[in-house]
C-alpha cells in the first residue's frame, strides 16, 4: 500500500476523492490536511472530519491549514458545492476527529520526513498549504515519492476564468511556487472535465435493494452528486458532475489511469487574465527544461470502476 496525505477543501468532488482514497486498499491515508477553497477552512475542516467519522476512520489524523491565499483575497465556491462547502446533512463531528495541534504545512513536512521518500501527497484544493510546506522545507520534492495536484488547465479552457482553473486561480502565487519548485504531476481540466459519473450510476446508488437507505453518508453522497450535477448543468450546460479531485486520487491508486507529458511549466499570477493560468511550453520556445508533468489522457472506464467500487463498498451494509 502507498502512504498518502491528502490536502483538501471538501467540496463535493473532494468528498468522493476522499472516499475513494479511504476505501481503496492500494492506499494508506496517513493524514488529511485542510485548506480554504470551496468554503472557508473552518467548514472544509468540519466536512473532512465528518467524512472520516462516517466511514469509521477516526484514527486518521487531520491538520487544519491556511485560511486564506498567500497574496490575494479569499474567494469560496459555495454556489457550486453548496452551503458550508458540501450540500447535505453530515453529522457534526465529535472530539474523536479533533484536528492535531499542528499546522497543515508542518504536518505535511513531518509526514514526508517520517516516510523517507515513500509518501505521496495529493493536493486537491488551492495550493497554499503545499507552498507553505515547501517554504518550511525546500527539500520537500525530494522527500516525496510523488506530488499529484488537481489543478490547472494547460490546454483546456479554465473554469474560474477562461484561462484559469479554480484551484490555481484561488491562490495563484502558491500555484506558481508549487509548479516552479515542486515537480508536480498536474491533473487539470484537460482530463478532469470528462471524469463524470453518469446519472444512471446515481440512480443505482439510491434504488438498489439491500442498501441501507437510512445511512447518513449514503444520503449525503446522493445529495452531493445530484446537487453538483445540477449546479454544473446550470453553469456550464454539462450533464453529470465532473469529479475532478477523484481523478487525481484514482491516478495514485492505479498508475495506468493517467497518461502524462513533461513540459516547461509556469503559472501566471497577475492581471485579469494571467491570474492562475497554467502555461505549458509545448513548442519549446522558452528553452527551459521540463519542470512538471501534465495529464493529457485518462482511462475513464477504469476511473468509474474505481469510484463505483469505493462508493459501493460502504453503501452495502
Ligand atoms: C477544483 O476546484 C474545486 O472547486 C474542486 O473541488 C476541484 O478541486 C476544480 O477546478
Ligand atoms: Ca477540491
Amino acid at each position: 500500500t502507498r502512504p498518502v496525505v491528502i490536502d483538501t477543501d471538501p467540496g463535493c468532488d473532494d468528498a468522493v476523492a476522499l472516499l475513494l482514497a479511504l476505501e481503496n486498499p492500494a492506499l494508506e491515508v496517513v493524514g488529511l490536511t485542510t485548506v480554504h477553497g470551496n468554503a472557508p477552512v473552518a467548514d472544509t475542516t468540519r466536512n473532512a472530519r465528518a467524512i472520516l467519522e462516517s466511514v469509521d476512520r477516526t484514527g486518521v489524523p487531520i491538520a487544519a491549514g491556511a485560511d486564506r491565499p498567500l497574496n490575494v483575497l479569499l474567494e469560496t465556491a459555495e454556489e457550486i458545492h453548496g452551503e458550508g462547502g458540501i450540500r447535505g446533512e453530515l453529522p457534526e463531528p465529535t472530539p474523536a476527529t479533533q484536528p492535531a495541534d499542528v499546522h497543515a504545512a508542518r504536518f505535511i513536512v513531518e509526514q514526508a520526513r517520517a516516510h523517507d521518500g515513500d509518501l505521496a501527497l495529493a493536493a486537491i484544493g488551492p495550493l497554499t498549504n503545499v507552498a507553505l510546506a515547501h517554504a518550511l522545507e525546500p527539500e520537500l520534492p525530494d522527500l516525496l515519492d510523488e506530488l499529484i495536484v488537481m489543478g490547472g488547465a494547460a490546454f483546456a479552457q479554465g473554469n474560474a476564468t477562461p484561462l484559469a482553473e479554480a484551484n490555481f486561480h484561488s491562490d495563484p502565487h502558491a500555484a506558481r511556487r508549487v509548479v516552479r519548485d515542486c515537480e508536480p504531476t498536474l491533473v487539470g481540466l484537460d482530463v478532469t472535465t470528462q471524469a463524470t459519473v453518469p446519472p444512471a450510476r446515481l440512480e443505482s446508488l439510491s434504488e438498489d435493494e439491500g442498501r441501507d437507505r437510512d445511512d447518513a453518508l449514503a444520503h449525503s453522497i446522493r445529495e452531493w452528486l445530484t446537487y453538483y450535477d445540477a449546479a454544473r448543468l446550470e453553469r456550464y450546460g454539462i450533464e453529470s458532475a465532473a469529479l475532478h479531485d477523484a481523478l487525481a486520487v484514482a491516478g495514485l491508486v492505479d498508475g495506468n489511469v493517467l497518461e502524462t507529458e513533461s513540459y516547461p511549466l509556469e503559472v501566471g499570477t497577475d492581471g485579469d487574465l494571467a491570474r492562475g493560468a497554467l502555461v505549458a511550453d509545448r513548442n519549446g520556445v522558452t528553452g527551459d527544461e521540463p519542470n512538471g508533468d501534465v495529464a493529457l489522457e485518462a482511462d475513464y472506464e477504469r476511473f468509474r470502476e474505481l469510484v463505483a467500487g469505493s462508493l459501493d463498498r460502504f453503501l452495502t451494509v
